[in-house]
């Protein structure tokens, strides 16, 4: 029998410490956290990440701020925002939403953020420093991950493991994560052009999947008793929920779970603890402690 792990659970657990923090910089008369989020446009999913994160701030006692744009922005109006964002002492840190709209360079935006301000930890600087393992603000998910295994126990020293995707937020640098010395995992990435993938996947002890494609991890690329880590969080049509949406993961679980030692459901696994990522990185540059 596989154990289920509970993203919702160890994340409201995280909530529930960092409150605690909170209430602590209250009582001493220091600063309360304040978390700006910048928002373009009306994409569905962003929209509900952004209305996630201003709830989280509320739970743990963060101020919190949002900024919208219509998709119209230009690029330079989005940049001086952030220039006003960078030198206002009141905001700790912030995040800007991705995607853009197209006409509007990611990168360019994403390094105009000032890195000590980083919540999200997308910032080069941020991300350079994480490589050589230097204190840092990590990416939100891949922050997330390494909590839920270390929360869990769960043994990565010398063990196999195999991430599904190289994007620049989630699959390169949980990829590094692993390798680093404390984790100690031995780490391969698949990609979009890699060859033999199955066979690849069926030799991982841990499985991280972040290529946004659904149900792409079949039962029989998954050795018994694997770890199975599911970041996918595509938005599908369903006539099932109230939205009219529901998230499906990368994992095609039903049939993969029972091969598991350990494995994370899509929604309730990875998302919640990637939102309580952001909360910790902005405690994280109020107490200056990165
Ligand atoms: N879009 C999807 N995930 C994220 C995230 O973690 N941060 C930001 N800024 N945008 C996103």
């Amino acid at each position: 029998m596989y154990n289920l792990i509970d993203g919702k659970k160890v994340a409201s657990e995280i909530k529930k410490e960092i409150a605690l923090e909170v209430a602590r910089l209250k009582s001493d008369g220091k600063k309360v956290p304040h978390l700006a989020a910048i928002l373009v446009g009306n994409n569905g999913s962003s929209e509900t990440y952004v209305a996630n994160k201003v709830k989280d701030c509320e739970e743990v006692g963060f101020r919190s701020s949002l900024i919208r744009f219509a998709d119209t922005v230009s690029e330079s109006e989005l940049l001086d925002k952030i220039k006003e964002l960078n030198n206002n002492s009141d905001i700790d840190g912030f995040i800007v939403q991705l995607p853009l709209p197209g006409h509007i360079s990611e990168e360019r935006v994403i390094e105009s953020i000032d890195p000590a301000k980083d919540s999200d930890g997308f910032h080069p600087v941020n991300l350079g420093k994480m490589v050589i393992g230097l204190p840092c603000y990590l990416p939100a998910t891949p922050f997330g991950i390494i909590e839920l295994i270390k929360r869990y126990g769960i043994e990565t020293s010398g063990k196999n493991c195999v991430v599904i995707g190289r994007s620049n937020i989630v699959g390169r640098p949980v990829s590094i994560l692993m390798s680093q010395k404390g984790i100690d995992a031995t780490v391969s990435v698949v990609h979009s052009r890699s060859k033999n993938i199955s066979e690849i996947v069926s030799k991982a002890d841990i499985i991280i999947a972040a290529i946004g494609s659904p149900g792409f991890v079949k039962a029989e690329m998954v050795k018994e008793g694997a770890v199975v880590i599911d970041v996918g969080t595509t938005r599908v049509k369903s006539p099932d929920t109230k939205s009219g949406y529901k998230l499906v993961g990368d994992v095609d679980f039903e049939n993969v779970a029972p091969k598991c030692s350990y494995i994370t459901p899509v929604p309730g696994g990875v998302g919640p603890m990637t939102r309580d990522s952001l909360l910790q990185n902005t405690l994280m540059i109020v107490k200056g402690d990165s």
